[in-house]
């Protein structure tokens, strides 16, 4: 029978159900530090290594709190987060902006905080030394078009909406050049959930090769390259973890044979990954409310897309464990599905799952990026609290779940009592 781990047993999950009540995600404070330490360890044979955490995956402070201790910064793309990381005291070069369709007030606070600035599209260059000055240091988001065929979940990059061409990353760097600046980033983003090492080795020569170009013909230096986020997680209990080591290994041979190479070395390697840094340790727990028969049998759980949007929207897959009840055979098929008036908010179809009952405790899998984070409100559903489990056994809770009173606070019922 395939099985994952869990770091909680039931009876210590039940313990904390009586605190906190289903559904809430759970995460697991001494997986993620260990992993952090992981990735760190193996990437550093490359220069200047440093990951900046994608908020995005969980935006969660304690977690971006968690994870600049073990010296990753953060990465950043809306104004919300930018807050959020200098509320959990993260500033300065710590923090990459990466943003698109970027309104003005974001370009203000990420120079106000002296964060890396990304920019997007050409057109972003003067808009941003209107608002707020250009910056010491600047960054290009490049879009290889077809040089790179894109991957499953994120698509090819040329039907993408982010990034330069080849052709306008030169006259970006000319005009940054005249404007004075003499500082340089360069970044690209095009994978997602994906498991292949090779494929960001490959990614990584794209960059250099593009470097090695606009360096020599612009005589410019550029101080960091940032490969991006998207190593992909074993979402499947069959799937195997990405291993840290070979990607930094083929990054480091494309690095010595082209930087290195072509006497352009040193600059910094820099990853915004989120998913593979959080999501594994992530769970999302809920408690059967109703089992239905009809036409397939269906177990009805108390949250739903609210909680987790990513079956329903991508149809990924999500391991299920039934508390109690893992050694049973897993002989029934059902559909787990939410409450939400839409046929897609299932978290699992057609599912083998040992026989279910009501008020059973379900663990959901690797909730812990891209999570939480993507909940929305329709039919007016709350999002869930978010716990965290610290090394010592203890549980924090590190937002609590929305009220109605939350739901309800940007609408003014006074206003409307007048209102004919
Ligand atoms: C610009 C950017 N950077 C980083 C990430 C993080 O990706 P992942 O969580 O797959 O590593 C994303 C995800 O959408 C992104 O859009």
């Amino acid at each position: 029978m395939v099985s994952k781990d869990l770091p909680f047993t039931k009876s210590q999950i039940e313990e904390i159900i009586e605190e906190h009540p289903t559904p809430f995600h759970i995460y697991d404070e001494a997986a993620i530090i260990k992993n952090a330490r992981e990735m760190k360890e193996a990437f550093s044979i490359l220069n200047g290594f440093k990951e900046f955490f994608a908020v995005k995956a969980l935006p969660n402070p304690y977690i971006l709190k968690i994870l600049h201790e073990e010296g990753f910064g953060v990465d950043c793309s809306s104004l919300p987060e930018l807050i959020m990381s200098e509320k959990a005291g993260i500033t300065g070069e710590d923090v990459m902006f990466t943003s698109n369709n970027t309104p003005p007030e974001e370009f203000i606070k990420a120079k106000e905080m002296g964060a890396y600035i990304n920019l997007d599209d050409i057109t972003h260059i003067p808009v941003l030394e209107e608002v707020a000055g250009l910056p010491e240091i600047v960054c290009f988001r490049y879009n290889p078009g077809p040089l790179k065929t894109g991957n499953e979940l994120i698509g090819k990059p040329e039907e993408a909406k982010y990034g330069f061409t080849r052709e306008q990353l030169f006259e970006g760097y000319k005009i940054l050049k005249e404007k004075d600046v003499k500082r340089f980033g360069i970044h690209t983003m095009v994978a997602s959930n994906e498991l292949n090492e090779d494929y960001f080795v490959e990614t990584a020569r794209i960059l250099f090769e593009v470097i090695r170009d606009i360096s020599k013909e612009l005589d410019i230096k550029f101080e960091f390259v940032n490969l991006g986020g998207g190593i992909g997680i074993p979402y499947r209990p069959d799937q195997e973890r990405v291993s840290y080591k070979k990607i930094a290994k083929g990054v480091k041979d494309a690095y010595d044979e082209i930087l290195i190479g072509n006497g352009i070395a040193p600059l910094n390697i820099y990853f915004e990954c989120g998913r593979v840094i959080t999501g594994p340790y992530g769970y999302l727990v809920s408690k059967v409310r109703h089992i239905k028969k009809t036409y397939k049998n269906f177990v009805g759980l108390d949250s739903c897309m609210t909680n987790l949007m990513r079956p329903g929207i991508y149809g990924a897959y999500h391991h299920i464990t039934v508390l109690g009840k893992e050694n049973k055979s897993h002989d029934k098929k059902y559909d787990v599905t939410g409450s939400l008036c839409e046929n897609n908010d299932k978290f699992a179809i057609d599912r083998m799952l040992p026989e279910i009952e009501k008020e059973d405790i379900i663990v959901i899998h690797d909730t812990g990026a891209h999570g939480f984070a993507m909940g929305f409100n329709y039919n007016g559903k709350l999002k869930s609290s978010e716990l965290l489990l610290r090394p010592d056994g203890k549980v924090v809770e590190i937002r609590r779940a929305e009220t109605v009173d939350d739901y309800f606070a940007t609408l003014d019922f006074e206003k409307l009592k007048s209102f004919k």
